[in-house]
């Protein structure tokens, strides 16, 4: 049989950490029957947002980097759609494997669909049921482009069925008659692959931030809403400030640079007291292993991350949820994520919960058995045979 072409699409710092199982199980275990492409659209682009990744998780180098880089939704998304359907032009391949909710990701599914090469999108189904959020938009609209649904959860997978998908299709498989199937979590499969990694080679860092394990909690913030209205940010930082002083509990804060700018030039002074702070230790985004292993060692979890939110689970954190919804509602319904939007009051009882019942919480296996790559590369290889 002769291999099939499947372009691999990443963008943001996420998509490459996903697109890596594909990659890694195409490399290990399909690599007779598929030949892999892969095209980085250059939406992130700094070393510490992307090539770290590259290196780190042992990624080919892309075919294609577009570099696209930042701008407004409309520009960067449309330079993007038009880069992807060159690049599809040129290589013609069996199909175009996207990820989640980016504007990266809607961009590759659009020109996918419309010069007919079949997407797969990995992570379908998830919905915040806010429509003010581009990922709500860009994963609608990308769902609705695609041959191949890769469900994540029940919740997901359920999304769909009520927006008109049938889980009763059968083959052949296209756009007019797409399959959707319930998977485990393909950021699962990294989390057991690198842990043990992580630990090895990442040992020194507690020392190195001067840290304890199980004695800090681990912040990210970087989604739209809490960056960029100045009011939210500066609550929910005034709010972290202020439960560390109270409770000598350092915060470790590796800051997306859309976040650190936002602090920087429109915080000025809250910014000064951050870097003052001995319980605050802002950090550089950091590498996969480093995140991976300070997810482990860590007593709680603050985020507005998609991914970071299931890895507190994968490592049995419990996590609060610095939006008003997420799309990881088994989550909310276990009781290991709270959802405290921006709220003094809701983060600070949300804190004091899991600081004083966070070892008695229960993490049930929601997220698959870890090998969802290789499930997602063999229904891939079917829909050709
Ligand atoms: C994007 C995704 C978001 C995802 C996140 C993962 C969209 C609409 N948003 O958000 O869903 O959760 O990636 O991290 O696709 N910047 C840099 N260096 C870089 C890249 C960006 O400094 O390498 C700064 C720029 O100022 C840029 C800003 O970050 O304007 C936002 O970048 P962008 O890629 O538009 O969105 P993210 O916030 O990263
Ligand atoms: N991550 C990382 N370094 C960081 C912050 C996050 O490696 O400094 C990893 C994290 O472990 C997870 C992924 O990035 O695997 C989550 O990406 P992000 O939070 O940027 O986006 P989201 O998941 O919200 O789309």
């Amino acid at each position: 049989m002769s291999k099939i072409k499947v372009v691999n699409l990443v963008g943001a710092r996420p998509q490459i950490i996903k697109a890596s199982a594909i990659s890694r199980a195409i490399k290990h275990k399909f690599s007779s029957s598929i030949k892999e492409i892969i095209v980085h659209t250059g939406q992130h682009y700094d070393k510490e947002l992307s090539q770290v990744f590259f290196d780190e998780l042992e990624i080919p180098k892309p075919d294609y980097n577009l570099g696209i880089g930042s701008a407004r939704h409309g520009k960067q998304t449309g330079l993007m759609l038009s880069g992807i359907e060159e690049v599809l032009l040129i290589e013609k391949p069996d199909c175009l494997i996207l990820y989640g909710d980016t504007n990266s990701t809607l961009a590759g599914a659009l020109a996918a669909v419309k010069q007919h090469f079949p997407v797969v999108h990995v992570e379908a189904g998830l919905r915040s049921f806010n429509k003010t959020m581009p990922e709500e938009i860009n994963r609608i609209m990308s769902d609705h482009a695609s041959t191949l649904l890769f469900a994540p959860t029940n919740a997901a997978f359920k999304n769909l069925i009520a927006e008109g998908f049938k889980p009763e299709n059968t083959p052949p498989y296209n756009v007019n008659n797409p399959k959707i199937y319930l998977t485990g979590d393909i950021m699962y499969d990294n989390s057991l692959f690198f842990s043990s990694l992580a630990e090895k080679k990442k040992k020194h860092l507690l020392e190195q931030l001067s840290i304890q394990a199980n004695e800090y909690v681990l912040v990210t913030i970087h989604r739209d809403i809490n960056t960029d209205d100045i009011l939210r940010l500066n609550t929910l930082l005034t709010s972290l400030l202020m439960l560390a002083e109270e409770t000598g509990i350092t915060f470790v804060m590796p800051l997306h640079p859309r976040t650190s700018n936002s602090l920087k030039n429109n915080l000025e002074e809250l910014n000064r007291k951050l870097l003052k702070n001995q319980y605050i230790k802002i950090i550089p985004p950091v590498s996969y292993l480093e995140m991976t292993f300070l997810e482990m060692k860590s007593r709680m979890i603050i985020t507005d991350s998609g991914g970071v939110q299931k890895e507190a689970h994968f490592f049995k954190k419990p996590c609060i949820v610095l939006r008003r919804e997420t799309e990881w509602v088994e989550l909310v319904k276990n009781g290991t994520v709270m959802l405290a939007d921006a709220d003094p009051a809701l983060i600070t009882a949300a804190f004091n919960f899991f600081l004083s019942k966070g070892s008695t919480l229960e993490y049930p296996a929601f997220y698959g058995d870890g090998k969802t790559a290789e499930f997602i590369l063999k229904e891939i290889l079917m829909m050709f045979e």
